[in-house]
């Protein structure tokens, strides 16, 4: 038998819903294979099935047919390997618990000492920059702070995957700017494998190692699938940049009828 690749793994997806309407197909023929360690960002018009293929990758949902598997494994449910981190800063955290509990709530599914949990809390308030506001409260935190309190609670457990649902989407454009900076020097220091989707072309190419454009649906797929392999910090003043832009946006576009 063929040993699969490590990393995550989707061959032959398909999913449907059936609605008052009738079956609607929402995703087909999705292969993916996502890289060990790798940043994959995933962009395609509102209602394409984004989020859909995310839950069935989070095993929140059963696949119509085909299989998700990480590192050879099949995921059927939702499991300690993999953890989401959704775009609602407001509603993420429990508002009665300060930045410390919220974090250490992670964790307590784990077997540690109160010792081994506190000092893992301390390094995970560490890696996302909020050790001295750890006595604070979700209300008493900005945006992007919020933000960062639910990445160190995904990250408490260790998870191998990452899985971001526009988390940057309610932020402004500056704190979502720097944000992005943040996660990526978390990405780089955790080194977990991140799966990002995003409306925002610019943000897959300041983020990404690969851009997966998927296609207007019913039926959406992913069409291409593009190397972002500019040196970071990328900016807009890089060529290479622009034209990884434009790329995509042609891609978008021409699947809309403006092409
Ligand atoms: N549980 C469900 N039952 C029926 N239809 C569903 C269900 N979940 C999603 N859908 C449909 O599947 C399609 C894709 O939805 P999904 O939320 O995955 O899109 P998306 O790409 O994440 O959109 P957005 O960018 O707006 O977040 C939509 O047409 C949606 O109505
Ligand atoms: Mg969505």
């Amino acid at each position: 038998m063929l040993q699969s690749p490590p990393g995550l793994l989707i061959r032959d997806l398909r999913q449907g819903f059936q609605t008052r309407f009738g079956w609607t197909e929402v995703l087909t023929d999705i292969d993916l294979h996502i890289h060990e360690g790798e940043f994959f960002c995933l962009v395609g018009p509102s209602g394409c099935g984004k989020s859909t293929l995310l839950n069935l990758i989070a095993g929140f949902l059963p696949p119509t047919s085909g299989v998700v598997q990480l590192d050879g494994e099949v995921l059927k449910r939702p499991g300690n390997n993999r953890v989401v981190v959704f775009q609602d800063v407001h509603n993420s955290l429990f508002p009665w618990m300060s930045v410390r509990d919220n974090v250490e709530f992670g964790l307590k599914m784990l077997r540690l000492t109160a010792v081994e949990r506190s000092r893992r809390v301390d390094e995970l308030l560490d890696l996302v920059r909020l050790r001295e506001h750890d006595t604070k409260f979700p209300d008493e935190l900005s945006g992007g702070m919020k933000q960062r309190v639910q990445i160190a609670r995904a990250l408490a457990i260790k998870p191998k995957i990452l899985l971001m649902d526009e988390p940057f989407g309610s932020l402004d454009a500056q704190t979502r700017q720097s944000m992005q900076t943040e996660l990526l020097r978390i990405w780089q220091q955790a080194k977990t494998t991140v799966v990002f989707i995003t409306h925002d072309i610019m943000e897959s190419v300041v983020l990404a190692d690969r851009i997966g454009v998927m296609n207007r649906g019913p039926g959406s797929r992913i069409i291409e699938i593009l190397n972002a392999d500019l040196p970071r910090p990328r900016t807009i003043k890089d060529e290479r940049f622009r034209s990884l832009v434009s790329k995509i946006e042609g891609l978008l576009g021409l699947e809309n009828g403006h092409g």
